[in-house]
């Protein structure tokens, strides 16, 4: 971790106020356009989406309908070398900083949000889609985007503090629970929100708890953002006993990946891919 990324006191001391860090440069520069082909790749060949790693985010996600707001899901999964990337590397860094010594990876995601049309991302806390009961843990989340991030394509906003208050009430937007998205339906001031645009090898990052958005992707460029999420030390909490808006969620995306799971999995694949070899299949 080169020390220009070591955090200051005074970073460290913001995010615990507010929750959330705007942070010019985590990527190195050699890096970022590789980045970039990886994440254009993986979403132009819509890789995941019989196992459920790929849908959208905003949408009911019906075959042969272009989603309004696609999502990945671990793609390291499908592209192996983003996990030798000093951006990751930084990226754990600077986690453990925040979060304390016992800090890991957590899950990593990517969001594409095309241009002209690509919806605006709903109010929500990252910890109400928590869904393991009994365990208690902090966590935030790094946001990486693969080009400058401007209030014009959607780039992150935060109200600042809320963090320290409780998980709000969430629901599925529109109230349908096909949709995977999740959206605070909490009295908030809006209008107090601080809106963060990042410069290309930039990234934002906040708490779990945060409560946060992005806006529309207006501008004639798709968005993309790579999403790195660790968590701190864990403990059991038998208190913790989910939330109802996730307990009621019938995606698509987990039907996939149901059906994915109960032939196999990725050993499945392999094994049928060496039946049709051998002309068994
Ligand atoms: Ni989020």
């Amino acid at each position: 971790m080169s020390a220009s990324l070591q955090l200051s006191v005074e970073q460290i001391a913001s995010f615990r106020e507010q929750g959330f860090l705007v942070v010019p440069e985590l990527a190195p520069r050699d890096e970022l356009p590789r980045m970039r082909a990886i994440f254009e790749r993986l979403f132009r060949e819509r890789v995941g989406w019989e196992r459920g790693a790929f849908f959208d985010l905003a949408g009911v996600d019906e075959e042969g309908r272009p989603a309004k707001l696609p999502q990945l899901l671990k793609p390291a999964n499908f592209a192996p070398e983003l996990r030798e990337l000093r951006t990751v590397a930084n990226a754990a860094a600077m986690a453990r900083q925040l979060l304390g010594p016992e800090t890991t990876a957590w899950f990593e995601h990517a969001i594409l949000k095309p241009p002209g049309c690509g919806p605006a991302t709903p109010w929500h806390q990252d910890e109400a889609h928590r869904n393991d009961p009994g365990t208690a843990y902090e966590q935030l989340s790094i946001w990486l985007p693969l080009q400058d991030a401007t209030a014009e394509n959607g780039c992150m906003r935060f109200m600042p503090g809320t963090h320290r208050g409780r998980v709000l009430e969430h629901r599925s937007p529109q109230s349908d629970p096909r949709v995977m998205a999740l959206e605070c339906v909490a009295p908030f001031r809006a209008e107090e929100a601080v809106v963060c645009p990042v410069p290309l090898g930039g990234a934002t990052v906040h708490h779990a708890r945060t409560l946060h958005g992005a806006g529309e992707n207006v501008s004639r460029e798709p968005r993309f953002a790579y999403i790195l999420a660790f968590r701190g030390a864990m403990r059991p909490d038998p208190e913790f006993l989910g939330y109802p808006w996730n307990q009621e969620k019938r995606t698509a995306a987990q039907e996939r990946r149901r059906v994915w799971e109960n032939r196999g999995g990725a050993f499945g694949r392999a094994g049928r891919q060496v039946l049709r070899r051998l002309g068994l299949k």
